[in-house]
Parts: structure tokens; C-alpha cells; sequence
């Protein structure tokens, strides 16, 4: 079929929306007919040139929610008319790791996945004959999309779409930071560095653990306020005497959990020199420059100190993606207040325009209009 994609043609360039030919689902995949899609720092990343592994020509985009519109053969667990979120981060329930419980990252597909191809080593995107590459196995920048079963979670129907688009990556990465790899015990204290998606979702989680009290910390001041919607009992405005303030503000001791969600290697550093000796648990969320690496005084790690780091916050996307929506739904997850701007695909570079200034928390590619 002929469906309009926004195509990455070229590093450093704008994405370029046009029309890409898109094949029928093969076994194990299922086409899904986007209804909305976030636009997210690492499509940027990828679109900049600065990802060392990014490929191109391909279709970007991987915060996706839609409707399956085809099941390939031997796909027993979504059928036709199903809601679904697009996972960059699958589930297989078979491999090593998905059988753990103490990781989320699933070995099915990795390699294929990180070169732009579906599980069967081949793509479903190609123009005049010419393979276009599947970014991150999701390419939901896309009217249509061809992905693994294993990549996507089945979601309530009644939840709205251009909603739950944002439990793809940023918002599901923050709270499962807080419950699955800090596992932020009830009545205790966290520092959130960074207000963006991710820090915000942390604040949420942290909030949803049972926190006592919760800092939030980011220079942006309309941040801040959204930091308190999500639950932050105090907030800060950051810099180089955050730590000290931090200590200050409990006893002299630290936070029981400190979350970073900046992608600044010099925050992650303050986010562990505010954990609490004996215990204190940093758990680092942002992506590092090319690179770029974290300086630690050992000594606060033989002090008790521990640092983890999270990918997609821990969470098994077709179990747990689920679970957030219904506590969306529910009311315990307030996501309106994360969405900013609706746009068109026609607009995808508006959004990377609007990332880049900052302007609001999350630009939403609406397919409807
Ligand atoms: N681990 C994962 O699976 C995963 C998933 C999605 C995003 N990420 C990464 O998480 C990070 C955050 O993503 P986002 O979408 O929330 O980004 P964002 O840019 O929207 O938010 C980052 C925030 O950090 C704040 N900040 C800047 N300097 C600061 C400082 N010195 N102290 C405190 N805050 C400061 C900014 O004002 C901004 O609000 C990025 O590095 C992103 O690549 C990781
Ligand atoms: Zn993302
Ligand atoms: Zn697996």
C-alpha cells in the first residue's frame, strides 16, 4: 500500500514527508494504522546526525498509538480493531531476560532491530523497490506501520490515543524508573533532576510509590509548576550548589532515591552526591553525549550509596505499558497537562522547532486531521 511517511533522507536536514510504499505484515508482525505519535529528543538525535548508529534513508518516530488494522500469520495475541501503543522496547516473554524479573530488556530481535530491519533480516518500507529502513523497529512517524507482534502492547480502548502515545517512551520511562528500578518505598524522599517528559513521569511514579516528599529540580520556572501538577512537594531551580541544598533540605544526610533525567553527565554526578549515605539509590534515566562519562568519588559508593541506571524505566512493555494506562484512566496519571502541541505530520520538523526551543513538554503528531 502507498502511505505518506516522514522520511529521513539525509543527516542534519530536515525530514522530508512523502509518499513511501509500505508491505503486508509478514509472520509474527501486524500492520497498525497510526492515530497519533509523540515527537521525541532521540528522533531528533537520530534526524541531527549525532546518533554514531543511526542509518538512512528511514522512517522516524517511535512514540506510536493506533488501531491494528492486519494480523500476519500465527499472531494469536492482537486481532484486528485492537488499541495498541508501539513498543521500541519488545517483549518477547521467551528469552533470558524477559523470563527475569529484574530486566526489561528483551533479546529477541536486538540486532535485527538496531540496523532498521524487521525480525526476518528485511524491511517492509521501500520506495520504487529501494528498502527504506524501520527506525527503532517502529517508524511511527507514518500514516501506517508494519512492527513485531512482540512490539506492541494492547491498551484499553477507551483511552484516548493522542494520550496514550506518550506512555510509549518518555512518560512509561519516568514512572518506571520510580516503581520498577528504584522501586521507591512508601513514606520515603526523592530528588527528580530534569522536568522534562521523563523527569516529570518520575515524579508521577515517585507519587504513585507512596513518597512522603518529592524535589523536583530544573531551571525552566513553567516546569517547575508542571512538576508540582504531578505531585512535587518541593522544587529547585538547579546549578552548582543544588547538592548542598539537597543535603541541607534532608538532615545533612541525602535522599532516599534520586532520579536524573537530564542526559547531563554533570547532573547524573549530582544526582549521586545527593543520595543518602547507608542506602541511597541514583538512578540514571538520561542519554550521555557520545563519549562522555560519569565521574564518581568512590568513597560515597563504599559509603552506601548505589547507583542504577534504567532503559525504558524497567518496564515490560506488553504487561506494563497496559497497567500505566489503566491507572491513567483511572485518574492517578494526569497526562493532559504533558501535551502541548498538536500538529500534522505535514509539520514534524515544527516539532524538532519546538524541542529544541523548548516550547512545552510534548509536540503530538495527530494523524486524524
Ligand atoms: N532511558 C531511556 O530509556 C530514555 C527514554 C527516553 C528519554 N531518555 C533520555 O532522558 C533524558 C530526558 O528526556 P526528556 O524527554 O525528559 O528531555 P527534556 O529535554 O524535555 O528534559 C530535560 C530537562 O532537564 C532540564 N535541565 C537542564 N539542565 C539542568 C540542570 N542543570 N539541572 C536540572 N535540570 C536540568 C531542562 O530544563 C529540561 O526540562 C534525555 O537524555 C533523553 O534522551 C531516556
Ligand atoms: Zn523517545
Ligand atoms: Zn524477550
Amino acid at each position: 500500500m502507498k502511505i505518506r511517511a516522514a522520511v529521513l533522507e539525509e543527516f542534519g536536514r530536515p525530514l522530508e514527508v512523502q509518499e513511501v510504499d509500505l508491505a503486508e505484515p509478514k509472520a509474527g508482525e501486524v500492520l497498525v494504522r497510526l492515530v497519533a505519535c509523540g515527537v521525541c529528543h532521540t528522533d531528533l538525535y537520530t534526524a541531527s546526525g549525532a546518533d554514531p548508529s543511526g542509518y538512512s534513508p528511514t522512517v522516524l518516530g517511535h512514540e506510536g498509538a493506533g488501531v491494528v488494522e492486519m494480523v500476519g500469520e500465527g499472531v494469536a495475541s492482537l486481532a484486528p480493531g485492537d488499541h495498541v501503543v508501539t513498543l521500541f522496547s519488545p517483549q518477547c516473554r521467551e528469552c533470558a531476560h524477559c523470563l527475569d524479573p529484574r530486566t526489561n530488556l528483551c533479546l529477541a530481535i536486538r540486532e535485527q532491530q538496531n540496523q532498521g530491519f524487521l525480525p526476518d533480516g528485511t524491511t517492509r518500507l521501500s520506495r520504487d523497490g529501494e528498502p527504506i529502513r524501520h527506525f527503532m523497529g517502529t517508524s511511527t512517524f507514518a500514516e501506517y506501520t508494519v512492527m513485531p507482534e512482540i512490539a506492541l502492547a494492547k491498551i484499553s480502548p477507551e483511552a484516548a490515543l493522542d494520550r496514550a502515545c506518550v506512555f510509549a517512551c518518555g512518560l512509561s520511562t519516568g514512572l518506571g524508573a520510580a516503581v520498577n528500578t528504584a522501586k521507591v518505598e512508601p513514606g520515603s524522599t526523592c530528588v527528580v533532576f530534569g522536568a522534562g517528559l521523563v523527569g516529570l513521569g518520575a515524579v508521577a511514579g515517585c507519587r504513585l510509590a507512596g513518597a512522603e516528599r518529592i524535589v523536583c529540580v530544573d531551571p525552566a520556572e513553567q516546569r517547575l509548576e508542571l512538576a508540582r501538577g504531578q505531585g512535587a512537594t518541593d522544587t529547585h531551580s538547579g546549578g552548582p550548589e543544588v547538592v548542598e541544598q539537597i543535603l541541607e533540605l534532608t538532615g545533612g544526610f541525602g535522599a532516599d532515591y534520586t532520579f536524573e533525567a537530564t542526559g547531563i553527565v554533570a547532573v547524573m554526578r549530582q544526582a549521586v552526591e545527593s543520595a543518602r549515605m547507608g542506602w541511597g539509590l541514583a538512578t540514571v534515566c538520561g542519554v550521555a553525549g557520545k563519549g562522555e562519562t560519569l565521574d564518581v568519588v568512590p568513597r560515597l559508593l563504599i559509603t552506601g550509596r548505589r547507583v542504577a541506571g534504567s532503559s525504558f524505566g524497567g518496564v515490560k512493555g506488553r504487561d506494563q505499558v497496559p497497567q500505566f494506562i489503566d491507572r491513567y484512566l483511572a485518574g492517578d496519571i494526569d497526562v493532559d497537562p504533558l501535551i502541548s502541541h498538536t500538529i500534522s505530520l505535514d509539520d514534524v520538523n515544527r516539532g524538532f522547532d519546538l524541542m529544541h526551543a523548548q516550547d512545552g513538554i510534548r509536540s503530538v503528531i495527530s494523524f486524524d486531521g
